[in-house]
């Protein structure tokens, strides 16, 4: 099993680019099948769940042809299965956006439940409430959802709470339904606007993507597109806390400035400079950082993704600082991790209190889940001696090339998958 090991202490520099959003990846992949005819899409991060996912759409039928590393060619014609095998969604969750894709197009889908998550159980009644409010049958069948429908009809779908997943996959179905489909309380994120311009350029016809009211007036059949997706403002703020944790300097490139707003303005609370530019965003931290507040909320709130991130780089900021996740009801495990190296963090409930330290130290520690992995990583670049990161295939799953990109910035890490190895780098480095 790959893992990474770190030693800490290094202020990065220098300069990252950032990949395609591998949460609007995920659903645009989905969706391109939607068509019979091509499609190419570019800026396609080359991370595990958009690889999973395209063997996913390669198993029901789907050509697909990876043109070069971030560039892919599918067409959806030879499509002769709507039903997606249990092992895709066992390893993405996201495959369960082939239920509106295949619903839409095929009137009949068959997809596993996805399962709960390390960050909570995630249920996805809301989108099989869309689903059924257009007009479609929706039962659990041996563990598998199978919703069928003579015909999809648009409807007025009023969401329980904000869920990207389900604003999505509900846009997709509705694409194609006959007449006018509204979603109120829907996800503002960014990728349900790259998904919603994604689709629309295969010629459907949604409005409103990005406010919490979407109109989609469906149409007979969607046709060819080529679409660059837009960079993955998670990965984007990864990079920016790591400049922050280890004190640092970086400039973070092909970024869109305005989806990382939340983000920014943390930083910024706790006494970094960001300096924005067009397609870029400069973070320097010299010096203490200081404690803050910061609440999880659905977009433009603060990402729940970067929770993680923004609590290791807390550990060791002057003052007690308060993070509250409440979009997920586990989102704290890598807590005890920190704890391991040295962090004084206490969790009550769905709120984490962090009293900063002076100074994290190494320790081997195990990732939980994608974000989780994270930010242990960041802790152990700005913590004392050597961490190992147990289980970095989470990482894997959403970071392109992630200790390349780090050790580009000055970063002392290596993925190892053995003793042997991990003794060759403690002598190395020292
Ligand atoms: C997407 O998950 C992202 N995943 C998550 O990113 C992200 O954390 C989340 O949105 C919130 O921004 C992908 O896009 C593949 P939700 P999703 O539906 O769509 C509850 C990462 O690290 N809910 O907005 O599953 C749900 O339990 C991942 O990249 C229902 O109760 O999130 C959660 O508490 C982690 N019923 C809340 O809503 C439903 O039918 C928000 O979930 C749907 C959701």
């Amino acid at each position: 099993m790959e893992r990474y090991v770190i030693k800490g202490g290094n202020p990065l520099a220098g300069e990252v680019e950032i990949a395609g959003a591998k949460n609007a990846a995920l659903a645009i992949l989905a969706a391109a099948i939607m068509t019979d005819e091509t499609v190419v899409i570019e800026n396609m991060p080359d991370v595990r769940d958009t690889n999973v996912l395209l063997e996913a759409i390669q198993e029901i039928g789907a050509v697909v042809e990876r043109l070069d590393r971030s560039t892919v060619r599918v067409n959806g014609s030879t499509i002769t299965d709507v039903s997606v095998d249990y092992e895709f969604i066992k390893k993405i969750r996201a495959s369960y956006y082939l239920l509106g894709a295949l619903l839409g197009k095929y009137k009949h889908a068959e997809v596993p439940l996805p399962g709960g998550c390390n960050i909570g159980s995630r249920p996805i009644d809301q989108h099989l409430k869309g689903f059924r409010a257009l007009g479609a049958s929706v039962e659990i069948r041996h563990g598998a959802i199978v919703t069928k429908a003579e015909r999809l009809k648009g409807s007025h779908i009023f969401l329980d709470m904000v869920s990207v997943g389900a604003t999505i996959n509900i846009m997709m179905a509705a694409s194609l339904a006959s007449g006018r489909t509204i979603i109120e309380n829907a996800a503002r994120e960014p990728h349900v606007v790259d998904v919603a311009n994604f689709l629309n350029s295969m010629g459907a016809n949604i409005k409103g993507a990005g406010t919490d009211v979407i109109r989609i007036r469906g149409v007979e059949k969607l046709h060819k597109a080529e679409y660059s997706i837009i960079p993955d403002q998670i990965e984007a703020g990864t990079f920016m806390f790591a400049a922050a944790a280890t004190r640092g300097d970086v400039l973070v490139k092909n970024v869109i400035p305005k989806h990382l707003e939340a983000t920014t303005a943390k930083l910024e609370e706790i006494g970094c400079e960001v300096m924005e530019f067009d397609d870029s965003v400069r973070v320097i931290a010299s010096g203490d950082l200081r404690r803050t507040h910061v609440k999880t909320l659905p977009y433009p709130g603060y990402p729940t993704d970067m929770q993680p991130q923004i609590a290791a780089t807390l550990a060791t900021a002057k003052g007690t600082s308060i993070v509250t996740e409440s979009i997920f009801e586990n989102r704290f495990k890598y807590v005890d991790e920190l704890s391991r190296m040295g962090a004084n963090i206490k969790v009550q409930g769905n709120t984490a209190i962090i009293d900063g330290v002076e100074k994290l130290t190494g320790a081997r520690v195990s990732a939980s889940d994608l974000r989780a992995g994270a930010a242990l990583v960041i802790a152990g670049l700005s913590a004392e001696g050597i961490t190992i990161v147990d289980d970095i295939v989470y990482i894997q799953r959403g970071y392109e090339e992630f200790e390349v990109k780090l050790r580009s910035l000055g970063a002392e890490i290596e993925k190892v998958s053995n003793e042997k190895e991990i003794q060759k780098f403690r002598l190395r480095v020292g």
